[in-house]
């Protein structure tokens, strides 16, 4: 039983997915658990050195966490043989300059999404990484969403049958930054920044989409900057310049519809902050972010329209919830976990730049139908 200690530089970590997703619940939890554990009775020990400005931050984050190794130089931290993986959860603009220093430097690559900022972007990263002989993934967070997970199972199970089609409605009201505090980052609200909600959501889209539903023959979308103002982390007013909401139609090639809602200016009436609901011939399910309740065509009601009368359903009770019959862990560990492994004894991991830079196809594709006000084909994209 050997324990084999993983150097992994995470830059990126001071912000909000770095320091919750990515550190706190991923790293740290799977240090706090002894480690990873192989079939053999080896470990995988992940030893993380915080890469970024800010020492004074990279410090007590470090102390919070019990991590030993911090620093504000990232070509030495690319320079010490030691860290064989780099992990990047910079701002999205950050990113390829960051992957193209370490797979230089002939680092392992993991990262967030969107990898790049333009489909030519993301598709170098993956072409690069394949040069180098490096092993690369890119996070597909939503993918191990438990009530994501519930979905899958019932497709597998062939509960649909034929699907016809899908409503994925995504969002909650992202205060204006005036009154109370913004719950995301002020650069979210900026194109020149990396900003943007299709830019954001549509990789995530890309990914649950062709896992779970299929391929994606074409779309539409009409994007809007509903609100225009906003106030940064700093009290300043900004414009924002980016669109804050999309509304998109999918056509699959096995002829589903998807209709795809994602805003930062909704309120919630909805059972979870993402609502995937899918119409199938013999049955529907509503999955959130851990439940998914179905309603079987033998347990289909027949409403009449009357408005006549006070409505005699409850909708929301005829739906049955599928049941966890597994333990759910957090997604960003499962797959920083399948991802060790497959550094360390090559386990398979489907995930990778060039999937990433799928989704940021489908956005860069989604502006192009906004900004064209047209329908557009998804073309196959190869390295
Ligand atoms: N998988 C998901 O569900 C999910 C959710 C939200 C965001 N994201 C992605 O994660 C990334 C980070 O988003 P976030 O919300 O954590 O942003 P954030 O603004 O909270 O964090 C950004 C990080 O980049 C660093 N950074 C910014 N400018 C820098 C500079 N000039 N030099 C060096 N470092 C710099 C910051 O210090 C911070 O550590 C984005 O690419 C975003 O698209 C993914």
């Amino acid at each position: 039983m050997a324990t084999h200690k993983i150097g992994i530089i995470m830059n990126g970590v001071t912000g909000r997915m770095g320091t919750n997703q990515h550190l706190i619940r991923s790293i740290v939890a799977i240090r706090s658990e002894g480690g990873v554990k192989l079939a053999n009775g080896d470990v995988l020990y992940p030893d993380p050195i915080l890469v970024g400005r800010n020492e004074a931050k990279l410090q007590a984050l470090a102390d919070a966490h019990g991590i030993e190794r911090i620093g504000t130089d990232l070509e030495a931290a690319l320079a010490d043989d030691h860290n064989v993986i780099y992990f990047d959860s910079q701002t999205t603009v950050r990113r390829a300059e960051g992957i193209k220093q370490a797979i230089a430097a002939g680092k392992h690559i993991y990262c967030e999404k969107p990898t790049a900022t333009s489909v030519e972007g993301s598709l170098e990263l993956a072409r690069l990484a394949q040069e180098a002989g490096v092993k690369n993934g890119v996070v597909q967070d939503k993918l191990f969403l438990p009530g994501l997970l519930k979905l899958k199972r019932l497709i597998d199970s062939g509960y649909f049958g034929e699907i016809l089609s899908v409503k994925l409605d995504f969002g909650y009201w992202v205060f204006e930054g005036d009154w109370q505090e913004g719950q995301r980052p002020s650069w979210n609200y900026r194109e020149e920044d990396g900003g943007g909600i299709i830019v954001d959501m549509f990789a995530h889209w890309r990914y649950v989409i062709d896992n779970l539903f299929g391929e994606i023959k074409s779309l539409t979308c009409l994007g809007a900057t509903h609100i225009n103002s906003r106030v940064d982390e700093n009290g300043e007013t900004y414009k924002a310049t980016a669109d804050d909401a999309a509304y998109a139609i999918f056509e699959l090639q096995n002829g589903a519809v998807i209709q795809a809602n994602s805003s930062w200016v909704t309120r919630v009436d909805r059972d979870d902050l993402l609502t995937i609901q899918v119409d199938g011939k013999l049955g529907s399910a509503v999955a959130g972010l851990r439940d998914c309740k179905t309603q079987h065509r033998v347990q289909t009601p027949r409403p009449t329209w009357n408005p006549d009368i006070p409505n005699p359903f409850d909708f929301q009770e005829q739906w049955e919830q599928v049941p966890e019959n597994e333990t759910y862990d957090n997604g960003f560990k499962i797959q920083w976990e399948l991802f060790l492994k497959h550094i360390h004894q090559d386990d398979a991991f489907p995930w990778d730049l060039l999937e990433g830079a799928k989704g940021t196809q489908l956005s860069d594709l989604g502006l192009e139908a906004w900004h064209g006000r047209k329908w557009v084909d998804v073309p196959e994209l190869n390295l």
